[in-house]
């Protein structure tokens, strides 16, 4: 079980994110604030457009915030940094290169200073056993299915021993099957490794099934944290098992009232 030590492992203040178009200013996101624990799974759930990508950008140091400040383990998020590792909804995998080079260049970047290409080649290969991807480890990215995909994405990103871990609705554009057994296997996986993450999706039932704590965000322009609800079921979490849990159903249902009661004419009025 995780147990969160440092309550301001991530800590974000009074975040503005103004962008420039064409149009004039348009402000995305306006007033956050949000401290994440180290160990602590957090799952930003929020309509399409509200300025989740944004504020996960954010923390990757991807882009600087127009207000406010971002900190990790108490220093400025000035950049991006291999120990903010992110994954995409696209995977973004260099074609031409088969799961094991994808995933070697990663761990090569970060480790290749401190270790020998035996060392690097033996971390590659662990972490290719972690998301169970050993078999596929010749393969190039057109030879593999889209989870198997989303797999070397998850691998590339925990080859960096990252101390967070973002990812930007990585499940988002697989099946409910495949989703499902990598949502288990991310469970699984954040409990061996003890990782701090961040989480984008829109997918009520996977937030509630991984978080610890579920940040609703309100809808844009000025997107904000509307709420945030702590989700205390204890781990391991069995899917089969938390489908007949009450405790379950009320957390679900206070996300589902959140996106689809009060969030759902604001949606409309700026479509
Ligand atoms: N680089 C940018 N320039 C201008 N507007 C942007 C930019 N990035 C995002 N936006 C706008 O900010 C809002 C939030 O976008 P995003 O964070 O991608 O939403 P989400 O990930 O929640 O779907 C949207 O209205 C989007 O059009
Ligand atoms: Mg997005």
């Amino acid at each position: 079980m995780n147990t969160p030590v440092n309550p301001q492992y991530i800590d974000i203040q009074g975040v503005e994110q103004v962008f420039k178009t064409k149009k004039g200013p348009f402000c995305a996101l306006q007033n956050v604030n949000l401290k994440v624990a180290k160990g602590e799974f957090v799952a930003l759930i929020g309509h399409s457009g509200c300025g989740k990508s944004t504020l996960l950008n954010l923390i990757a140091g991807l882009t600087m915030p127009t207000q406010g400040v971002l900190l990790c383990a108490n220093r400025e998020i000035a950049g991006p940094g291999p120990e903010r590792a992110v994954v995409f909804q696209n995977h973004s995998l260099l074609p031409w290169l088969t799961c094991f080079e994808n995933v070697y260049l990663a761990v090569e970047r970060v480790f290749s200073a401190t270790q020998s290409k035996a060392q690097l080649k033996a971390r590659t290969d662990a972490v290719l056993t972690m998301v169970g991807l050993t078999a596929a480890a010749q393969k190039r990215p057109g030879e593999i299915s889209g989870g198997m995909k989303q797999r070397v994405g998850i691998a590339r990103a925990l080859s960096m021993e990252p101390k967070v871990l973002l990812l930007d609705e990585p499940f988002g554009a697989l099946d409910a099957l495949t989703r499902a057994k990598l949502q288990d296997e991310l469970l699984q996986i954040v409990a061996n490794t003890q990782s701090t993450v961040v989480m984008v999706t829109h997918d009520v039932d996977e937030a509630v099934l991984l978080s610890d704590k579920i940040v609703m965000m309100t809808n844009g322009p000025s997107a904000t944290i509307g709420e945030v609800l702590s989700v205390d079921l204890p781990r391991p979490r069995n899917r089969v098992e938390l489908a007949e849990s009450t405790q379950y159903l009320h957390y679900r249902k206070a996300v589902i009232d959140f996106l689809y009661t009060r969030q759902a004419h604001v949606e409309k009025l700026t479509a």
